[in-house]
């Protein structure tokens, strides 16, 4: 096989590498997949405006989010059974992120459970993902685990209030491989939790997350946990605004990598207009077709703080375990850095803070304006 030198060669590489079950489960999306490939098709209607002779010698990439220093601003979104692209999973992504110092948010729907993630990398700045189960208390042993095991913040994911139909997953006949489990439910007892079972399913375990969820209900987590609360899901400034009023002390702007509403805007779209409304008062994060260090550039200059990116590490994963997942990281690392020091664009730092410097005049949109990002710090 040539050599990979792009996410989307890691992309050939793991197809040719998955089963089809796996390869149905993390490449679809819902219906007709319009929002996944607007996804990515978006970023290219964006065009960075490069600037000349200034002194990029130094480029970093370091950035401070929630308190926590990280050595890139380019996430691990929390993406659901792992161990199908590798045995080791969760492990092995979350040992991959913490070798470069990125932040990894482990989905609550993961194959390794948050203690042996915790264990696996005990440095990585970690922050788990989870749902709203009809169940609140185990909601709450969940959140206490999460707290004992060591994750700094917790991601509540809101845009699943039914799950999205993926019509490849849906021909697939989808089953999670017998040997596989979803470890952080494997103490409580629910359908969910049977190891190999026909209801192992994440189709299964969504029947225990409650469908009449309100901004209430977010109220009621960021008063069970002394972790702060970030909000994935968030597609407008309207639920922006919202969710940080009831206490989110961050919002990612996602439509979970296009596997829910399909025809939903594309995430780089949402992202300015959601900037605009709340980009002062809390950092704003984003998901969603990332794939090149240009794309991760295009949503910070459009004010993100921070990029996650789903399926390049699952393709990393199936590629070459934690290697491959490392390799995933350093490349869109290495692309960003170039990227940035192509547009003479440098993070500085500013009493201590890092911000972006001349983000106001970093891009131009094919055809239509663009709303600028803040310069905000946190
Ligand atoms: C296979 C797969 C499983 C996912 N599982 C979860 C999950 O358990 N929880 C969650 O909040 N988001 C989940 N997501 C959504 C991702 O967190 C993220 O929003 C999306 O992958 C970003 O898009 P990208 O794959 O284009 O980078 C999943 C995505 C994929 C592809």
């Amino acid at each position: 096989m040539s050599p990979v030198v792009c996410i989307d060669d890691l992309e050939r590489s793991a197809l040719a590498r998955l089963d089809q079950n796996a390869r149905g489960f993390y490449s679809s999306g819902a219906d007709g997949e319009q929002t996944l490939r607007d996804n990515i098709a978006a970023f290219q209607r964006y065009r960075l405006r490069p600037r000349c002779m200034v002194d990029i010698s130094t480029i970093d990439l370091t950035q401070t989010v929630l308190g926590h220093q990280v050595n890139m601003p380019i996430g691990v979104a929390p993406t659901g059974m792992q161990g199908m692209a590798h045995p080791e999973g969760e492990c092995a992504t979350a040992r991959a992120a913490e070798e470069m110092g990125a932040v990894f948010i482990l989905s609550c729907a993961s194959n390794s459970s948050m203690e042996e993630v915790a264990e696996a990398a005990p440095h990585a700045t970690k922050w788990y993902q989870l749902y709203l189960c009809k169940d609140r208390a185990m909601t709450a042993r969940m959140v206490q685990r999460a707290e004992r095991a060591g994750f700094s913040a917790l991601v509540l994911t809101v845009d699943v209030p039914l799950v999205g139909r993926r019509l490849t997953i849906s021909k697939n006949g989808f089953q999670m491989p017998p040997q596989l489990r979803l470890a952080n439910f494997a103490s409580e007892s629910t359908q969910a939790n049977q190891r190999g079972s026909q209801h192992s399913t994440y189709d299964q375990l969504s029947t225990l997350f409650d469908p009449s969820l309100t901004w209430d209900d977010l109220s009621w987590l960021c008063g069970v946990t002394r972790l702060p609360v970030l909000v994935k899901g968030v597609m407008t400034p309207e639920d922006a605004v919202t969710a940080v009023d009831r206490g989110a002390s961050g919002v990612i702007v996602s439509n979970h990598g296009g596997r829910q509403l399909d025809g939903c805007l594309a995430t780089v779209d949402a992202l300015g207009p959601v900037v605009a409304a709340v980009g002062h008062r809390c950092p704003v994060f984003m998901d969603g077709g990332v794939r090149r260090g240009t794309d991760a550039l295009k949503a910070l200059a459009l004010g993100a703080r921070m990029v996650f990116v789903g399926r390049p590490l699952l393709w990393g994963l199936a590629h070459d375990g934690q290697r491959g997942a490392r390799l995933a990281l350093q490349l869109l690392h290495s692309e960003l850095r170039l990227a940035m020091g192509l547009c003479g664009e440098i993070y500085h730092s500013i009493g201590g803070e890092l911000i972006m410097r001349l983000c106001s005049e970093l891009l131009y949109r094919a055809g239509g304006e663009v709303t600028m990002g803040l310069c905000a710090e946190f």
